[in-house]
């Protein structure tokens, strides 16, 4: 969620970079986009509403030829806007009450009222309604000489969080970046230091990263880094290589990156399962979870909290340590969770679910378990992010980098790690060696088992085609189907922008059936899982309502294609697995229906990838 870049070097141009790395972090924002440069002149600002292709134009106008050398620092961003309008004038970097200083900044300043008014009392005027141009005056005020214990001494006073990098005209050379529950990377190259809020816009430059911890400040200059904390005492981080390259992070061919992920799943799945199954013993080596067999054994309840995409795989998550591990699992959103006053102990595992290991609700509500004693692990795609950092135990889900806006491999390596978890408690518990064995098989072939859907993609189009004008469409399932039930319709909602709701199959009869008609689809998932032939039943409800139903379908299942009007086959797998096989079908369906829909589909409206604010 807003996507911050900077660069500094001794004689190449900063804005080539500042502009690369922003089209790399444009899926974590784009309502606006703005660029401070720093030359032998001062600091030039050049900002522009809309994605950054915008500011690059105004930029290759602005810089004509060699103008654009002249530039070997700069700060960059793309906002997804919180306080205030996406217009050019809260469109960040911005200034110092003199204007000598520029500042982009991530996160919410929860103070920034009272910070405000403070300042305005002593004469300072604003240009914008940000909370992040409070935070520019605040460090101009305090800038007595020496730019990095003035960034600090404001950064005391800050409520809330932030990702910030800051460069000052009194301060050529110098840039500042610090950090407070919004990540921030510093890649550290050749000849070139890069700072970004995630190492996509980095590894272009470097794979060698020091990734900021909570309350780090660090001053960059050509010449070297340094790294305090906010009172200023000295502070040591470790340089670490990113394990994959510029490639995982490019469309490879494909229209969209959400379709490349798509299609990425059998071998994203490949790397989650890869090394952590025990054929012999039907069971999962899960060795970052830390938990003894006595430790595991003790658990007596498991929550699973999560966001959107990533609290579907959890509420899957529920069925799966229910049914494989006889232990009581519940599903919670992770912001309801944090604010319940949640009762959670030492008996708990609170495994929080998180493709990012940002998302600010889900880390509140890892900080509020920790603090309760509950045992917390984390299921997290990117390395070393906040969550994974926090829990301090889990499984990396290991399916690549993820840049669409919308979840795809990620959902479906949640749902795997989450079953090889549930694996692993059941032979702790009463799951037989036996059916831990036919487990881990199945498991491994999965992958297979998606590449037959992936198939299919031309089939999809063609069903897509017949619906893609709808304006609502249902989605039902039953039992471990049900929340695939609503994964689909939260696809389908936020890149078609069709209104669309998942219900429990046996639940469209107490109210919502009022809604069908001719023109309202029904999607049924109807794979070979307990309950399949009441949810046929729930279909002929439906129909006999005249609305259309597609049917995703175990492959020879004659009779459940009989029953609806067009199907898209999966193949068969146990029940456990299914939720995964179902899901990669309506991943297709969402996206054949929002590219002939015309739909921005890597960058949907009013979305943002990690969502950093509460
Ligand atoms: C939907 C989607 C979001 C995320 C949610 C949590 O396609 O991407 O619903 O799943 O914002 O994000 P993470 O998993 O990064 O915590």
């Amino acid at each position: 969620m807003c996507g911050i870049v900077g660069f500094s070097s001794k004689d190449t141009s900063a804005v080539g970079p500042l502009l690369n790395g922003l089209h790399r972090l444009e899926y974590r924002g784009y309502d606006s986009a703005g660029v401070a440069l720093e030359g032998a002149e001062g600091i030039k600002i050049y900002k522009q509403t809309g994605k950054v292709a915008k500011l690059d134009a105004l930029l290759k106008k602005a810089l004509p030829g060699d103008e654009a050398q002249k530039f070997t620092i700069g700060i960059a961003h793309t906002r997804w806007a919180t306080h205030g309008l996406p217009t050019v004038a809260n469109a960040h970097p911005h200034v110092s009450g003199d204007g000598s200083l520029a500042l982009v900044h991530n996160g919410i300043i929860e103070n920034h009222a009272a910070l405000r008014a403070g300042l305005e009392k002593r004469g300072a005027k604003f240009l914008s309604q940000t909370d992040t141009e409070v935070l520019a005056h605040l460090v101009g005020a305090f800038d007595k000489g020496d730019l990095f214990s003035a960034t600090c001494e404001a950064l005391r006073r800050v409520e809330g969080t932030y990702g910030v990098a800051l460069i000052s005209e009194k301060h050529p050379g110098e840039m500042i970046v610090a950090r407070k529950g919004s990540p921030l990377v510093i890649g550290v190259g050749e000849n070139e230091t890069v700072v970004a809020s995630d190492v996509s816009a980095i590894v272009a430059y470097t794979r060698q990263v020091i990734y900021l911890k909570d309350g780090d400040v660090a001053r960059i200059t050509p010449d070297g880094i340094e790294i305090r904390s906010l009172d200023f005492a000295s502070v040591s981080r470790e340089v670490q290589e990113v394990d994959w390259d510029i490639g995982s992070i490019e469309k490879g061919g494909y229209e969209h990156f959400m379709l490349k992920e798509i299609f990425e799943q059998p071998d994203a799945l490949q790397n989650t399962i890869r090394g952590r199954l025990d054929s012999r013993d039907g069971t999962a080596i899960l060795s970052g979870l830390n938990l003894t067999p006595r430790e595991l054994a003790a658990v007596r309840r498991i929550v699973v909290i999560g966001c959107g995409t990533s609290l579907h795989a959890g509420m899957v998550g529920k069925y799966l340590f229910e049914n494989l591990a006889d232990i009581p699992a519940s599903p919670e959103q992770a912001a309801e969770f944090r604010y319940s006053n949640p009762i959670v102990g030492p008996d708990d595992l609170v495994i929080a679910l998180s493709q990012s290991g940002e998302t600010a609700d889900t880390l509140a509500a890892v900080r509020e378990s920790i603090r309760k004693g509950a045992l917390v692990a984390s299921l997290c795609n990117v390395v070393g992010s906040t969550i994974a950092r926090e829990t301090g135990r889990g499984v990396y889900l290991h399916a690549g980098p993820e840049i669409s806006v919308a979840s795809t491999k990620a959902f479906t390596a949640q749902v795997m790690a989450l079953c090889m978890i549930a694996l692993k408690l059941g032979r702790t518990r009463r799951l037989s060696r036996e059916d831990g064995i036919q487990l881990a098989a199945e498991i491994e072939r999965i992958p297979e088992l998606i590449k037959a859907v992936l198939a299919q993609s031309k089939t999809i189009e063609q069903i897509a085609e017949k619906y893609a004008k709808a304006n609502d469409m249902f989605f039902i399932g039953r039992g471990i189907l049900y929340p695939t039930a609503l994964e689909g319709a939260l696809k389908i909602k936020e890149i078609a922008y069709v209104h669309a709701e998942g219900y429990q199959a046996a639940e469209l009869k107490h109210g919502p059936i009022a809604l069908l008609r001719e023109e309202t689809p029904v999607v049924a998932l109807l794979a070979d899982v307990p309950g399949k032939e009441k949810t046929l039943g729930n279909v002929q409800e439906c129909r006999a309502r005249r609305a259309p139903v597609i049917g995703i379908v175990t492959e020879g299942d004659a009779a459940a294609a009989a029953a609806v009007d067009d199907t898209i086959f999966i193949p068969r797998t146990l029940p456990s697995l299914s939720p995964i096989v179902t899901v990669v079908a309506l991943q297709l369906f969402a996206y054949h229906v929002a590219r002939l829909r015309g739909c921005e589909i890597d960058q949907p409206r009013n979305l943002a990838k990690s969502v950093t604010v509460e």
